[in-house]
């Protein structure tokens, strides 16, 4: 199959998605290519490493390159992992021309990349996102970052990536609870922005598991597509970005509220998402038949939808919380349609009155048993919000101070680092030298072909940049043939318009297509 390419156009820091099944020749290919001289570090965690530590190696055969696994686990993501990370890279001599290799899910995805983003102020790094969650969100967009004891997330950094590369080879190693939770974050897209997925979503209901890989390919594709739109007009999340957050106001309170954990992030979301279609409801934006919709393809998928065993004055203290910052109100992302979402601002203190009737709705609307309620969770009697003191629009929960300390973060434990090193220390080792002690088995150099697979503009824009003209005048010409009405390869072309070679070139393009369309050049 051949791989597929998007482009999130962000000017000099755009980059392209690529999509397909065992692409891993193709992520050789495009290292080889760009960072032909720098050295390579792969950051992964111990249960990725497990499965594809082999392939790793032999993918980067030839490459010198070392590897990282860290501790896998969202309670992991944290200071003591980057540090790891830094000592890791420093100890590999990683310079500005080196590459980190984020591979794995979204906790190394955010580690890496915040990492790469601050080591020598700043150095390149390719997310290769192995769970669905991962592909269809935390890859691509350039958020990166850990937490703080104090919250989630709390540390971070804009940096985008320089390409990432999405196989779905990797969904077949992912257990099913993994692989739901990454669905939630496709439903959010679909919700948020492509009424053709959802309709495609409400179709495949239940059965989402047996997606044949054709299938999945369109899902993930669509969800990526939309995400990178949003990225592309709000990179830095000033306002159209927050849409991304539909679900995650009460999800992420869910999260915090049951001890990161307990739920797995997916898992949060698609009870947020629901909750917060039913505030829709009640604010007068969400109609009810969407909400019952989205409620029996949630629970259809084997989603919980609620947590019976957290209490709902501790979502209400936990909501908005996110950030340890005492803000009165929220730029709520409401589903108005399928694919139309729109912000409104709307008091914390409103969301926290409305979670009681929010949870009986819920509760409701999913006829008893079909709750997917973890095992082990019956559902306690509605717990009362007595312990909530309102202060204005403010709400204060009034806790004990033990309860507090339960609900934080999970303490770290001693982080294990593995560490290998697959290409030698010691002098200078030539680009494709491999030396002894190496683990790939076959060290042959990659051979590099001579045009890329893949041809997109931000690709021709390496190229250009590297020296390449004439391959990347290849790549832009080609995509035009194929799409003559590419506005971004006509805005290539034209910015090199000066050049007088380019003029040849367009030339010579002008008249091939001209020859294939039966007009006459003059
Ligand atoms: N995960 C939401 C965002 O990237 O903005």
């Amino acid at each position: 199959m051949n791989p597929e390419a998007m482009t999130v156009a962000l000017g000099d820091r755009s980059y392209d998605i690529f999509f397909g099944r065992e692409i891993y020749s193709l992520f050789q290919e495009w290292i080889c290519r760009f960072y032909p001289g720098g050295t390579v570090h792969v950051v992964t965690d111990r249960n990725v490493a497990s499965i594809y530590g082999d392939d790793i190696r032999q993918w980067l055969a030839g490459i010198p390159h070392d590897v990282l696994a860290l501790p896998p686990g969202e309670e992991r993501k944290n200071f003591d992992a980057v540090r790891e990370i830094y000592g890791f890279l420093a100890r590999g001599d990683a310079g500005r021309d080196s590459l980190v290799v984020a591979f794995g899910g979204g906790v190394v995805g955010d580690l890496a990349g915040f990492a790469a983003a601050t080591y020598l102020r700043g150095i390149s790094c390719i997310q290769v996102p192995t769970t669905l969650l991962s592909q269809v969100d935390s890859s691509v967009g350039g958020k990166t970052g850990f937490n703080l004891p104090e919250g989630k997330n709390l540390v971070g950094a804009f940096h985008q990536p320089r390409a990432v590369f999405i196989d779905d080879a990797f969904l077949l190693t992912l257990d099913d609870r993994n692989l739901r939770a990454g669905m939630a974050e496709v439903v959010k897209c679909a919700l948020a922005g492509d009424a053709e997925l959802w309709d495609r979503l409400l179709a495949v209901g239940g059965k989402w598991k047996s997606l044949s890989g054709e299938e999945w390919r369109w899902v993930v594709r669509r969800a990526v597509g939309f995400k990178a739109s949003v990225v592309e007009r709000d990179e830095r999340e000033t306002s159209l970005r927050r849409i991304l957050n539909l679900g995650h106001t009460i999800g992420h309170a869910m999260e915090k509220s049951g001890g990161y954990g307990r739920l797995l992030h997916g898992e949060a979301v698609a009870m947020g998402l629901a909750w917060e279609a039913i505030l829709g409801m009640k604010l007068g934006v969400t109609g009810g038949e969407l909400v019952d919709r989205l409620v029996s393809l949630l629970i259809g998928m084997g989603f919980p939808l609620d947590d019976p065993g957290v209490a709902l004055t501790s979502i209400a203290s936990a909501i908005g919380m996110d950030k340890k910052r005492m803000v009165s109100d929220v730029d709520l992302p409401l589903v108005a349609a399928p694919g139309r979402c729109e912000l409104r601002r709307v008091p914390l203190a409103e969301i926290r009155r409305e979670l009681p009737g929010i949870r009986a709705e819920i509760r409701e609307r999913s006829v008893a048993g079909e709750l997917n309620v973890p095992a082990g969770n019956a559902i306690p009697e509605e717990s009362p919000v007595s312990n909530l003191v309102h202060v204005g629009n403010e709400v204060y929960e009034i806790r004990s101070a033990e309860e507090n300390a339960a609900s934080a973060v999970p303490a770290e434990a001693e982080p294990v680092i593995v560490e290998e090193r697959a290409a030698a220390a010691g002098p200078e080792p030539a680009p494709w030298e491999v030396t002894a002690g190496l683990a790939a088995p076959e060290p042959a150099p990659p051979e590099i072909p001579a045009a890329p697979a893949v041809r997109t503009v931000t690709l021709a824009d390496l190229y250009w940049s590297q020296g390449e003209r004439s391959t990347a005048r290849r790549i832009v010409g080609e995509i035009l043939r194929d799409d003559p009405a590419n506005l971004r390869a006509q805005a290539w072309l034209a910015a090199r318009t000066g050049d007088d070679l380019v003029e040849a070139e367009l030339l010579g393009f002008l008249e091939t297509m001209a020859k294939e369309y039966g007009y006459d050049l003059s």
